[in-house]
């Protein structure tokens, strides 16, 4: 009983796990990898949150599908810029609880929620003039704060560079995980987003509270859109070696590996964004893509598992 009592406070306590998915490469499916696995971790019975940092706003119409997508761009009302301009909202209020529905409006994944970006988030870039002593990514962090108890796992999903939108995400992370394919542009946009990581640490540094930890870094590497019958192992060598220099160099954090699990290609990935639906439920008559659907589905359950066993320091 006491023991029950005990271990139920040291879930409520415990902290989310923040991380960022990220490559300076765009097209390797960063997307398409977190949503799926923040599926995954939902139906393993986490609690999920993810953001949507990038303007194209893949995530957001996604997983709400377009008819509720385009009542938040008219307006740009519930979309996360405006926690910056005009800067009245708050991302607690932003939530979109369980987020995905079917036809009648039912919840169809009870435990993924979402916080969506609208084509606007791109004025964060350019037009916004926000107070140089509270960058957005500081304003974001703070408000974070005010939510994450309520998750297991804080999932935020980047463009293909670190401005200001990726910055929100980077800053708030403890882990970066970078999903590549088996190409050399994967492992150039690798490097140049370590790189570009270790500059924004150095910027962003005098910001940082002790409480915070020590600012993200690369933990994981996952290949994904492998085709069958493909070999993989030389560019997994070439990215391992990479690795293993930037973990000397301490540019990497300690733990980082490539991911065991690797995520084939599959038809049902790319249907799955039509039918506004992660491929966990996509049912096997909505796919031509016959047994694959089901393969990649425990792709997704694997790496799932596999970040879960992470340890994130
Ligand atoms: N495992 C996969 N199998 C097949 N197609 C995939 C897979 N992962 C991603 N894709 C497709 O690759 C394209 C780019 O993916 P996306 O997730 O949008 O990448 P990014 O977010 O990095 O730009 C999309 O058309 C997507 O459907
Ligand atoms: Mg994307």
């Amino acid at each position: 009983m006491f023991t029950r009592y005990l271990s139920g406070l040291s879930t409520a306590s415990r902290m989310a796990r923040k991380i960022s998915f990220i490559n300076y490469k765009g097209g390797v499916g960063k997307t398409s990898l977190i949503v799926n696995t923040a599926a995954a971790l939902a139906k393993l019975g986490k609690r999920v949150l993810l953001f949507d940092f990038d303007t194209q706003s893949n995530a957001s119409i996604w997983l709400l599908k377009l008819d509720r997508w385009n009542k938040i761009n008219a307006t740009g009302e519930g979309a996360i810029f405006s926690i910056f301009e005009p800067g009245r909202a708050q991302v607690k209020d932003m939530i979109i609880k369980d987020v995905v529905e079917g036809k009648t409006g039912e919840k169809l994944l009870p435990g993924l929620d979402l916080v969506p970006t609208t084509f606007n988030l791109v004025d964060l870039e350019n037009e916004y003039n926000g107070d140089p002593k509270r960058p957005p990514y500081l304003v974001f962090y703070e408000q974070l704060a005010a939510v994450e108890a309520n998750y297991d796992f804080i999932l935020f999903d980047c463009p293909p560079n670190i401005l200001r939108a990726s910055q929100c995400g980077v800053f708030s992370s403890n882990e970066i995980y970078v999903p590549a394919n088996p190409d050399a542009l994967s492992l150039i946009g690798f490097t140049l987003l370590v790189e570009k990581l270790h500059k924004f640490h150095q910027l962003s540094a005098s910001f940082r509270k002790s409480a915070m930890g020590l600012p993200a870094q690369v933990h994981g590497i996952i290949f994904n859109s492998i085709k069958s019958g493909v070999d993989i192992e030389v560019p997994k060598m070439r990215m391992q070696l990479r690795l293993n220099q930037f973990k000397t160099a301490k540019r990497a954090a300690p733990v980082a590996k490539i991911f065991d699990t690797q995520i084939r290609d599959a038809m049902v990935v790319r249907r799955a964004v039509a039918l506004g639906l992660p491929v966990a439920l996509v049912s096997a008559e909505a796919t031509d893509a016959g047994p694959a659907g089901d393969n990649v589905i425990s792709d997704y359950r694997k790496l799932a598992g596999e970040i879960i066993q992470q340890v994130p320091a």
